[in-house]
């Protein structure tokens, strides 16, 4: 890994940048870092099932342990008041609450979310809770069934009544399109469906979910901002031949506004030429659903990790996940970058492309638009030191890449800026701890703060301390 830091000793100038009342945080999910997947009564999740099954995840590991999170809490968070963010957003294990997905709640499940909450609250760390990150109970049909959608807003409604009066902000779903197109559509994460366009329903029935939950959080009565979490990856065919166009268009349209319009819209979008027919039975069946899925939102959340290039033609199915993929029978692929850097997965490297993420938010869905929180950000390197023996890992790379993707979103959303439009009021970054990276295992890290895979202790990466003295520069 290079690491170049050309941001440091240029805390103050990007402190400077940051407008008061702008929301810094760290993200997690639940998934990826409590580990305890027995404790409290916990029941199973998909996730929990898909890891267990031979030749899923690269390096054959499973989320059984993770970061220990689940007893080290308290420590996490310790660290982030350390690191002076103003927020943090977590996810809630559907599976601890309701271990099979329905009925009376799990009171040592919720004791963990309660002890978590109390700690932030006298650390001063405002909680943001995403209600779903992808750790389904087992028990449940999955996504691809209708009823999935009501169990979840049952699951929401319960857990606006307990966590109402503390949480600040609600995401009700995490990028339903990951979901969507990896779980059910590409096979890489759980459930492992391979369904290619058949998956389609698990994306209706994810946003009708999304919905209803809004819905139910507020028949609550939450005190806080509700929203949802949507990946955009703005994309650009790979050349100039029409069918490299077309393909692009398609992908756009499968990976971004299939996702975005039916939240913010209320329609689903028209599927670009000559596509029509793979979506006809979605938008069939499904009009009657418009309004439910189309709540107002207190804010959109923005996961950008990078832009897209389409070429015509089947690839060798190869993910950045490192596996083999589904992604081989469909008639176009991603193609690389040649002249943009990379992350340890392979990604490219673009912050330019945060701000067409925007601009195209802006664009795309104008007064629509609610305020934009980037829920998400950060970067993957394949890190040699893991900490737990004192050697800090001198993350240069992401201190790059996280300065230079703030930068470029705080540029482009001031007045008269490029994505002129864009309401942008907080950015978290991916992640915390290194933690489990779904198909990648632990094989990709994204933290702050490096966990050493055999004492799970933690050890803060220069990245850590360089974001430290960002907020501490900041004006008050
Ligand atoms: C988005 C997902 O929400 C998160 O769980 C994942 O770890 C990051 N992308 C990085 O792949």
């Amino acid at each position: 890994m290079s690491a170049r830091a050309e941001w440091l000793g240029r805390e103050r100038e990007l402190a400077g940048m940051i407008p008061r009342g702008f929301e810094v945080g760290v993200a997690t999910s639940a998934f990826q870092i409590e580990g305890a997947t027995r404790e409290g009564g916990r029941g199973p999740s998909v996730w929990d099932v898909f890891t267990h099954e031979n030749g899923r995840i690269l390096d054959g590991s499973t989320a059984d342990v993770a970061t220990d999170h689940y007893s080290r809490f308290a420590d996490d968070v310790a660290l982030m008041r350390e690191l002076g963010v103003d927020s943090y957003r977590f996810s809630i294990a559907w599976p601890r609450i309701q271990p099979r997905g329905r009925g009376q709640l799990s009171q040592d499940g919720l004791a963990f979310y309660d002890r978590l909450l109390d700690a932030l609250l006298v650390a001063g760390v405002s909680p943001m809770a995403t209600l779903y990150h992808w750790d389904t109970p087992a028990a449940l049909a999955g996504w691809l069934d209708r009823d999935t959608a009501y169990r979840f807003a049952d699951y929401a409604f319960s857990l606006g009544e307990v966590f109402g009066d503390r949480i600040d902000s609600w995401v009700t779903i995490n990028e339903p399109a990951t979901v969507t197109l990896n779980g059910y559509a590409l096979g890489l994460h759980a459930p492992g469906s391979t369904l290619l366009f058949d998956a389609l329903p698990a994306a209706h029935h994810q946003l009708l979910g999304h919905g209803l939950a809004v819905d139910a959080l507020r028949s609550a009565g939450v005190r806080g901002r509700v929203g949802i979490t949507n990946v955009h990856s703005p994309v650009e065919p790979a050349g100039d031949r029409e069918d490299d166009a077309a393909y692009a268009a398609l992908f756009d349209h499968v990976h971004n506004r299939l996702f975005a319009d039916p939240v913010l819209l209320g329609r689903y979008p028209e599927p670009p030429e000559p596509f029509q027919g793979l979506f006809a039975s979605l938008r069939e069946a499904d009009r009657d659903d418009a309004a439910t899925i189309a709540q107002p939102l207190d804010f959109y959340g923005l996961n950008y990790y990078f832009p897209s290039r389409i070429a015509a033609g089947p690839g060798d199915g190869s993910s950045p996940d490192g596996h083999a993929s589904a992604m081989s029978s469909l008639p176009f692929h991603l193609a690389p970058w040649p002249e943009l850097g990379r992350t340890g997965f392979g990604w490219p490297i673009a912050p330019g492309f945060l701000a067409v993420a925007l601009r195209e938010l802006a664009e795309r869905y104008g007064t629509a638009l609610p305020p934009v929180v980037i829920t998400e950000s950060g970067a993957s390197f394949v890190e040699t030191a893991d900490g737990g023996d004192g050697a800090r890992v001198d993350d240069g790379a992401r201190i790059d890449y996280l300065a230079d993707h703030l930068s470029a979103a705080l540029a482009a959303t001031g007045p008269g800026r490029a994505a002129e439009g864009v309401d942008l009021r907080g950015f978290f970054v991916w992640s915390l701890l290194d933690n489990f990276e779904w198909a990648a295992g632990y094989t990709q890290k994204f933290g702050l703060v490096g966990v050493d895979p055999r004492t799970r202790d933690r050890t803060p990466k220069a990245s850590y301390h360089w974001l430290q003295t960002v907020l501490g520069d900041r004006e008050r």
